[in-house]
């Protein structure tokens, strides 16, 4: 089959080598917004008297029947033509005839594909945006019912200071909320215009860069067009963005898998978010997790992958640019999927508060609680970590821990201690009385919760 751009061929084609050179296995996802900049630019060619007002009219009816077409599903696309922009080139001239040809006046793929990406990127940055938020909501609901809950807080994954679990949460609820303030940020980068760079250079042709841009919806264009059809940084600093936010997903995944292991039980997650075991009839794993603590390896990939791509293109379009796409649809479709499920799994999730509680009670995390309370005693506070770690020492010799050693022993270590120890030992106390600012101090806890509520 004869070439859109064939007209300086005279060699044949071969389907293997034009199967290499093909986008349209993956870029037809972008037939909408292919359609979309495409009336855009029809309708400024018509006002600009650069075609007839009634040419223009004839191709946008064409371009509405497409429209059509490929929102029912009904366009069959073909290899023979290559990427999404000549599929679609050649359908309108299937359905409207040797006037189609005059669309692509004063264009070219090379502005034609980056605007489609730009108009892509801009909607589901958007859905993911939305998606993060309600994310947060979720963590901050959950949050709210655990802020009595207490647990062990670990450095080290070693017991170090018992915690509120809301605490616990609302940290990946601050990662979260700077993921979404970074992807706010990046939309002003994405939402350019770089329609009418034409090839490279601009072009000769009188037309009007602002009107397409407004008729897109697109806040700002392009002002250099060599920059506008070779940048891809509005794609990377997504990519960048989204491996920053599936790296914090992955890390709260870790937990929940640790949460939910025989030694923890911490959590229990509900069926919908767990799978069994072909052979072992007693498992309930939790799949969906590790999923996307795996997933989150394909996302580092496609920013890996498209900087490796860039890195050493010349201006303006290189071919390289196609390998663009694929990454970027992964990652908005990874990115989607992992915060729907991470939003149920979480909302859903039982957590054990007495298990929780109890692993603060056999063992040495209210250490820094007896160091303290000699400190505040008038012990230089090294003196009083000393006799503290030599006292565990004692301890975990006789197979005890600190609440348990009697009180005459306290006193003979130091006449200071007094009864009043055993409560401040107590990991509810030693919770309640971190107040400091941003500290895990029940009161803390809730006042963080109430002023991001009002921010939701
Ligand atoms: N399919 C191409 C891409 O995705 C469209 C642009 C092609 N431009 C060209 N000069 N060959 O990058």
């Amino acid at each position: 089959m004869a070439k859109l751009w064939g007209g300086r061929f005279d060699g044949k084609n071969e389907a293997w080598i034009d199967a290499f050179g093909a986008s349209i296995p993956f870029d037809q996802q972008l037939a909408k917004q292919d359609i979309t900049g495409s009336l855009a630019h029809v309708k400024m060619l018509g006002a600009t008297g650069i075609i007839t007002e009634a040419e223009a009219q004839q191709i946008s009816a064409g371009l509405e029947t497409l429209a059509q077409k490929a929102a029912n599903h009904e366009l069959t696309f073909t290899i023979e033509n290559e990427d999404i922009h000549l599929n679609l080139e050649k359908m309108l001239h299937d359905e409207i005839g040797p006037v189609a040809g005059k669309l692509h006046t004063a264009r070219s793929r090379n502005d034609q594909v980056a605007t489609d990406m730009h108009l892509y990127l801009k909607e589901h940055l958007k859905e993911i945006i939305e998606k993060v938020q309600h994310f947060r909501t979720v963590l901050v609901a959950k949050a709210e019912e655990h802020i009595e809950t207490i647990m062990p807080g670990y450095t080290h994954l070693q017991h170090a200071q018992p915690i509120s679990f809301g605490h616990h949460l609302m940290a990946y609820y601050g990662m979260l909320t700077r993921d979404q303030a970074r992807l706010e940020e990046s939309l002003k980068r994405v939402d350019i215009s770089p329609l009418g760079c034409a090839a490279l250079a601009g072009t000769t042709f009188p037309i009007d860069r602002q009107m397409t841009a407004d008729e897109l919806g697109f806040a700002d264009l392009y002002m250099n067009s060599l920059d506008g059809v070779s940048d891809r940084d509005f794609i990377l600093e997504f990519l960048s963005n989204s491996s920053i936010l599936m790296m914090h997903l992955s890390r709260f995944c870790e937990e929940i898998i640790l949460w939910c292991s025989h030694e923890f039980k911490f959590v229990e997650l509900t069926d919908t978010f767990s799978t069994g075991s072909s052979i072992m009839p007693q498992k309930k794993n939790p799949d969906m997790a590790e999923l996307i603590r795996g997933k989150s390896g394909r996302v580092f990939g496609d920013l890996m992958g498209l900087l490796t791509v860039i890195k050493g293109l010349p201006l303006a379009y290189n071919k390289d640019l196609q390998e663009d796409k694929e990454g970027m649809f992964d990652t908005v479709h990874t990115v989607a999927t992992s915060l729907d499920i991470m939003a149920g799994m979480i909302a859903t999730m039982k957590v054990n508060t007495q298990t929780m509680h109890d692993a603060t009670e056999k063992d040495f995390s209210n250490a820094t609680e007896l160091a303290d309370y000699l400190a505040t005693k008038g012990i230089p506070f090294r003196q009083a970590h000393e006799i503290v770690g030599k006292l565990v020492l004692d301890c975990t010799l006789k197979g005890i821990y600190l609440q348990d050693v009697p009180l005459e022993e306290y006193q003979a270590i130091n006449p200071v201690i007094e009864a009043d120890i055993y409560d401040t030992l107590a990991s509810k106390t030693a919770v309640t009385r971190r107040h400091s600012l941003g500290g895990t101090g029940f009161d803390q806890v809730k006042k963080q919760i109430q002023l991001v509520k009002a921010t939701l």
